[in-house]
């Protein structure tokens, strides 16, 4: 899982695996997807604190990790030790016709410029190796940053486009991206994925999880008087049996170098 665009690292680890495993678990289908056969060396890119690199080292994979968040490497590391897990930025990886797939899953949303990490897989790819990812498309958790930043906005504080750290590209934009680089997209795919948030403070758990650049400058006790209004406002329609129930879009590629 990536940073934000800047240095700060933003990731709470134990929060990450205590309140937000759904992220891997989710994940289990994309790696049906990768199809990893023994022996094959994978990136995974956004590795978060490496669950998946765990599932594809069993298939017998020779994997790497790599993620821009410290705290996510250092907690990988730990759990995993026999696997090789780095701090680095997608959009700047050290790798030169190496991998046979490079995997990523629930983190192409937060890096920027999209362009580069496209380039950057492309370059870190052998010849007829494949790109398989998964992350945010086009009206991703909508519901959900439109009614946080209307409260924003409602409580006297400025909204900057800049401020929002994600980018849910539709698959035309991105199997466009990926032709442009030089992948053969053989898969794409846009579809509702509604996740459940658990319990009554799911939402406002999630909001904090990962909605933390979208407060900038905004005190904390009025930060949480907005996240109070939000799930006031979005209670009847997000909340079903004691769960909160994200309106996650989600797209799917593939392409081959
Ligand atoms: C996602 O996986 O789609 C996602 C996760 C956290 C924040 C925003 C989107």
């Amino acid at each position: 899982m990536e940073t934000f665009q800047g240095t700060k690292d933003y990731w709470d680890a134990s929060l990450y695996d205590g309140k937000h495993s759904f992220v891997s678990k989710y994940g289990n289908s994309l790696v049906e997807l990768l199809a990893p056969k023994d022996g094959e060396r994978i990136l995974d890119l956004g590795c978060g604190t490496g669950d998946l690199a765990g599932t594809l080292y069993e298939c017998g994979v020779e994997v790497v990790g790599v993620d821009k968040s410290e705290s996510m490497v250092k907690q990988a590391i730990s759990k995993y030790p026999h696997i090789q897990f780095f701090v680095q930025d997608a959009t700047n990886l050290v790798y030169d016709c190496e991998f046979d797939a490079v995997f990523s899953n629930a983190t192409l949303h937060w890096v920027q410029p999209p362009i580069k990490a496209v380039q950057a897989i492309y370059h870190s790819l052998k010849q007829g190796g494949r790109f398989v990812a998964e992350f945010g498309g086009k009206g991703n958790v909508q519901t959900i940053t439109a009614e946080i930043i209307r409260q924003i906005k409602n409580s006297g504080f400025e909204f900057k486009a800049e401020q929002f750290p994600w980018f849910y590209p539709s698959i035309a934009e991105y199997t466009k991206l990926m032709e442009e680089v030089g992948f053969r997209v053989t898969f794409a795919q846009h579809y509702d994925r509604p996740t459940q948030l658990d319990g009554e403070n799911g939402l406002s758990n999630w909001i904090n999880m990962f909605g933390g650049m979208l407060f900038a400058n905004i005190p904390e006790h009025t930060k949480g008087q907005i996240i109070e209004n939000v799930e006031n406002n979005l209670k009847e329609t997000l909340y079903q049996e004691g769960n909160w129930i994200a309106d996650y879009k989600r797209i799917r590629v593939v392409g081959v170098k």
